[in-house]
């Protein structure tokens, strides 16, 4: 039986009731993967630009990019709620602007929600995104797009006028019409006061237990990114590895001749010296 795709009320609908899952899928075979696994929502991140493209951060991902990769998870999840996150100055620059790049990943990739990253500086840009017909996820504490502003890739909300401001941000995506809201990297007892103050479920990814959710790059769920690991990421499989390994057997079975055998060969029932005399 396939998956019942989610809609953003539905997610509204569980919090408090069961725990939300979504996880980031960058192509068609990830989606197809994640989708049977029963994930609740896959997140097209920018994390693409670092897990897949190469890039040193997220800051450089392209609306062309993030598009042509949704476009490949929608292929491959046809049934799951699929956001995608709007890249570094995709959002910033108006509201129009911000609009006509949301509407992209509706209308060329198929997606059903969009991310956007920020505090009180983006509640505008949600409401307006909202206002024409497009469901928002918020994302506040570590913003990885601006952790030049934010000192690094650091913890948020440590202390209490940060923690205070966190609270007071949540309660303004909620009010702009967000429909859920990414926590990262902040300590548990603020997101278990965030979670606990809105409406909304939050979607933790180092922001513990109490969240009415989690994320987590599926990359480094899989152990498949080995650059670095952050500390709140629990490695369900070291997959690089064992990648490794077999590609590095393939190489030496190629190297002395013992790759492809009979098994994985086709064997000719006529006699080559008859097909191919002269
Ligand atoms: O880009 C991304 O993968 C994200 C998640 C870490 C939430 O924003």
């Amino acid at each position: 039986m396939q998956n019942m795709k989610l809609t953003p009320p539905d997610i509204v609908a569980m919090k408090g009731d069961e725990k939300i899952t979504m996880l980031t899928a960058y192509d068609a075979a990830f989606g197809r993967m994640l989708e049977s696994a029963g994930v609740d929502m896959l997140l097209v991140g920018d994390s693409l630009g670092m897990v897949v493209l190469g890039y040193d951060s997220t800051v450089p991902v392209t609306m062309a990019e993030m598009i042509h990769h949704a476009s490949a998870v929608r292929r491959g999840a046809p049934n799951t709620l699929l956001i995608g996150d709007m890249p570094f100055l995709s959002y910033q620059v108006s509201n129009a602007n911000a609009i006509a790049n949301a509407g992209r990943f509706f209308k060329e990739a198929g997606c059903d929600a969009v991310k956007l990253e920020g505090g009180f500086e983006v509640c505008g840009v949600t409401r307006a995104i909202v206002d024409a017909g497009m469901p928002v996820v918020g994302h506040i504490g570590l913003t990885p797009q601006t952790a030049g502003k934010l000192g690094g890739l650091k913890v948020q909300g440590k202390d209490a006028d940060s923690a205070r401001r966190l609270l007071r941000e949540a309660k303004g995506l909620e009010e702009a019409g967000a429909f859920c809201l990414v926590l990262e990297c902040i300590p548990d007892g603020v997101a278990q006061y965030i979670t606990d103050a809105i409406s909304i479920p939050t979607i933790g990814i180092g922001g513990g237990v109490h969240c009415d959710g989690q994320v987590l790059v599926t990359h480094d769920l899989l152990g498949m990114f080995e650059k670095f690991i952050p500390s709140f990421v629990k490695q369900y499989a070291s997959l690089a590895p064992d990648i490794k390994n077999a590609v590095a057997d393939f190489n030496k079975d190629v190297k002395d001749g013992v790759f492809p055998d009979a098994t994985y060969s086709f064997s000719l029932k006529l006699d080559p010296e008859e097909i191919f005399k002269e």
